[in-house]
């Protein structure tokens, strides 16, 4: 029964009809809020290329996440500027180091709020890169030596989630097997189970200060190009203990979120990157695009696609428009 006795333009005709008939719908709960944290007291520094983004010190950053948790938003995901950069990422799996320090100071302060950490070397190594370079390059098994700590150390901070970003084969077995002996058993991972070699980090790298002085990320972070190898990565990861997965960037691998979605039924979730929330305010600021609506297309594909929870620096902004 074709045309005319069907007509899709009848359910779009008012709001009250497409709001009926919407398939996907956004919720604050979803979104996580990237934030950043540095050494100081009223530290509060805009990052410029993620305008209305901030470097914040430990007092900042509490009077945010309330801000945050007020507005219903999942959670935070911290990354942390050191006071000092070293070979050997010491800052990153101190116990007495900035990510550490904010997170005691959040569970004191706002003991609800999800605590997400990010669980990574480069914004702690002098030379950028992910994990321990010998021989110029990235070396996977004495890098998950730091990973471990840092994991622990989260946990022993207080974080609910702990979040691997770096890519090392085999860290997922090894951060779960230690937070498990180390008397975590219950501390979820949420694993960047398929994370690409992206040049939409661009901005993010300013933000963290964190770009390789060296080389680039590539013998470790995927090629854009292999779509299979992301399932294996996430089959990997789930095998090894994630609990949950990622995916990053998201809008442009939405094919993989949507096909994750359907192999596997752990959640997902993605990571709408530094350069694509740049991208869009950038665009916006020439008058190019409208903003909201350029945030909200964006976030309700990436939710269409399958993804359940979604990193964004447009949280505060999406979850005050929902
Ligand atoms: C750390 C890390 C990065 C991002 C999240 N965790 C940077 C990178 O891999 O270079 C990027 C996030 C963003 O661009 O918003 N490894």
């Amino acid at each position: 029964m074709p045309f005319p006795i069907q007509r899709m333009r009848r359910l779009r005709a008012t709001e009250a009809t497409r709001d009926l008939v919407r398939e996907t719908r956004l919720s604050p709960s979803q979104f996580i809020l990237p934030l950043f944290v540095c050494p100081g007291e009223g530290v509060r520094r805009e990052i410029s290329s993620m305008p209305g983004n901030y470097q914040l010190s430990i007092d900042k950053l509490v009077l945010e996440c309330a801000e945050v948790q007020s507005l219903g938003i999942g959670g935070v995901i911290l990354f942390g500027l050191p006071e000092t950069k070293d070979e050997t990422a010491s800052g990153g799996y101190a116990d007495d180091g900035i990510v550490q320090r904010a997170v005691r100071a959040l569970k004191r302060e706002l003991p609800r709020l999800l605590v997400i950490t990010d669980v990574c070397n480069c914004e702690y190594t002098s030379h950028g890169h992910c994990g321990k370079v010998v021989d110029g390059d990235v070396d996977n098994d004495q890098t998950l030596v730091w990973l471990t700590r840092s994991a622990v150390s989260h946990a022993r901070a207080g974080a609910d989630i702990v979040a691997p970003s770096d890519m090392m084969d085999g860290r997922v077995g090894a951060i779960r097997a230690a937070l498990d002996q180390h008397g975590f058993p219950n501390t979820p991972i949420l694993s960047y189970a398929a994370k690409f070699a992206s040049v939409f980090y661009g901005p993010f790298r300013d933000a963290a200060d964190s770009a390789p002085q060296f080389g680039d990320r590539r013998s470790y972070q995927m090629d854009p190009a292999n779509g299979r190898e992301a399932m294996r990565e996430i089959e990997l990861d789930l095998e090894e203990g994630a609990d949950m997965i990622m995916i990053k960037p998201a809008l442009p691998y939405l094919d993989l979120i949507s096909k994750a979605r359907q192999r596997f039924d752990a959640p997902i979730a993605a990571y709408q990157v530094s350069g694509e929330f740049s991208m869009i305010v950038a665009a916006a600021r020439n008058g190019w695009i409208d903003q909201e609506r350029a945030m909200m297309e964006t976030l309700t594909s990436i939710r269409r696609a399958g993804a359940g929870v979604i990193l964004t620096y447009f949280a505060k902004a999406a979850a005050k428009l929902l």
